[in-house]
């Protein structure tokens, strides 16, 4: 069945079950060469937070904009002061409008020694489960779970010739760096993002085999410290009582920021934080999560956070103090017996609705000011920050998606939150008004941002085939912004 003879059904009845299994038949068994074309984009280092690869984050920027141009999209790579943006328009015009969002740039892949396999070559592990790991760089942040979109979207093209719905997609290559270029690209061209909805692939599954929707993000704030007091690292037996340790200094001003329960000491750090929806809470508590699992799968067995909440609330509701890298004096082989003359800390703080990155940037400014002793110098290098974001579980898109998701998972779909930070969830709600909704097909053991980074091929796979049943659904949705071709009598079944 063509989707023309399905439109004169109305939009509102959404697309035939046997036109979706058609779809999904063609993804399955086109699945090697959408395997290949995801190992041609992890081949490129796209590494953001390192100027040395600019060239290759262009090359992955223009990589994703060739795949869209291949399958009917107009596509364009847009320059910014950093990193280029990929902007791509459907040209099918019916139902509702979704942009969706992915990054291309991935983390560093040091230390190298720890990956059992060059982590720009990608590899493919059979599992005693029977399932397959691709490991690489960028395999699952955010490279395969970007590609299951696009790749329902060419599974779609290929057996009908369009999409359901109007899609935009938008690619950056600096969200791992903290987004510094996307301010002013959309001053610039932010109307070319206008959308009912943004659809994002860059979070987790619940379980295995439980999809989830992510309706809670923690913000971020990063700060760099630099403690400094001698003009110059001396003999530590010439001045050693006499002269200020800057380690010791700033060991004491780390202490300084936890108190004994784990509870952030800075003071009016909790002050603006919103109350959360109790049913959200009631909600959390009934999720079957293991707290102990989640601890000893990383070797751990305690939780160190504030003992008045559990250990969920601690990673998702709740901000957080962590030192990301200390460094200062000799640490070479033996020993250099001096007194440095500076050290520095790296520092973030995850964030939750309420706190505004600003206000706790200047309280921890503040909190550090006050206890940093005569003879130091105190110099801070902030990284910039954004502010947690929450999602309405009650939107028609979230339902639309909740359905496509049951029948692909056959199970309910679990609303989670998420301890990490997507800043764009804010900005395009800030900027574009858009609400998000973010799926995504990564498993907890992925190995996100560590060494031998993975995306199982069934996330892969049950992905694509997530996002063939998603875009099926959201055609069932009403679209918010008057469609382009409002006012022409064809828009009559806009029910
Ligand atoms: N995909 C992650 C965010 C994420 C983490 C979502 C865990 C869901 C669960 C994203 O690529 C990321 O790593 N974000 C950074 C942002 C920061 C650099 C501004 C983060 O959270 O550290
Ligand atoms: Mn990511
Ligand atoms: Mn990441």
């Amino acid at each position: 069945m063509s989707l023309e003879e399905k439109s004169d059904m109305g939009v509102s009845q959404g697309v035939p079950p046997q036109l979706v299994e058609e779809i999904l038949r063609h993804a399955d068994a086109n699945l090697s060469a959408s395997l290949d074309r995801f190992f041609q984009f992890l081949r490129i280092p796209s590494i953001s937070c390192d100027a040395l690869y600019a060239p290759q984050c262009r090359e992955a920027a223009s990589w994703i904009a060739d795949e869209l141009s291949g399958i009917g999209f107009e596509a364009s790579v847009k320059s910014t002061i950093g990193n280029p943006i990929v902007i791509a328009h459907s040209k099918d015009a019916n139902g509702p409008h979704v942009l969706f969002y992915g990054h291309y740039d991935v983390q560093p892949a040091e230390p190298l020694e720890a990956w059992n396999a060059d982590p720009f070559e990608p590899s493919l592990k059979e599992q005693p489960d029977g399932d397959t790991h691709i490991v690489a760089r960028g395999a699952s942040d955010d490279k395969g779970q970007l590609l299951t979109f696009i790749e329902a979207c060419r599974s779609w093209k290929a057996v009908t010739g369009h999409l359901p719905i109007k899609v935009s997609m938008f690619f950056e290559g600096e969200e791992e760096s903290g987004s510094p270029s996307m301010e002013a690209f959309l001053d610039e061209s932010g109307e070319e993002l206008t959308a009912d909805v943004m659809l994002l692939c860059d979070t987790y599954l619940w379980r295995d085999t439980v999809p989830a929707i992510t309706v809670m993000f923690r913000g971020i704030m990063e700060e760099e410290i630099e403690i400094s007091c001698a003009t110059r690292d001396l003999h530590s037996g010439a001045y050693g009582n006499a002269a200020r340790n800057p380690i010791q200094v700033l060991a004491d001003l780390i202490a300084s920021l936890r108190g004994a329960n784990g509870e952030v000491t800075i003071d009016g750090f909790y002050d603006d934080i919103e109350r959360i929806d109790d049913q959200i809470i009631a909600d959390l508590a009934n999720l079957d999560f293991d707290a102990d699992a989640f601890l000893s799968n990383v070797g751990l067995s305690r939780s160190a956070g504030d003992t008045a909440y559990s250990v969920i609330e601690q990673i998702w509701t709740r901000p957080s103090c962590e030192i990301n890298g200390i460094s200062g004096g000799y640490y070479g082989d033996g020993f250099k017996t001096i007194i440095p003359s500076t050290a520095l800390a790296k520092i973030s703080f995850r964030l939750v609705a309420g706190q505004d990155p600003e206000r706790i940037q200047s309280k921890f400014r503040d909190h550090i000011r006050a206890r940093t002793p005569a003879d130091c110098k105190v110099k801070f290098a902030g990284f910039g920050g954004s502010p947690a974001s929450l999602i309405s579980s009650r939107s028609e898109y979230l339902g639309c998606a909740r359905a496509a998701l049951k029948q692909e998972w056959d199970c309910e779909p679990v609303l989670i939150g998420s301890g990490g930070s997507i800043p764009i969830v804010s900005v395009v709600k800030r900027r574009l008004g858009l609400e998000s909704l973010p799926i995504g097909f990564a498993r907890s053991d992925n190995r996100h941002h560590s060494p031998n980074e993975k995306y199982d091929l069934s996330s892969f796979h049950k992905g694509i085939r997530s996002w063939i049943r998603i875009l099926a659904e959201l055609s069932r949705c009403t679209p918010v912004q008057p469609p382009s071709f409002a006012g022409d009598d064809s828009g009559a079944d806009q029910a």
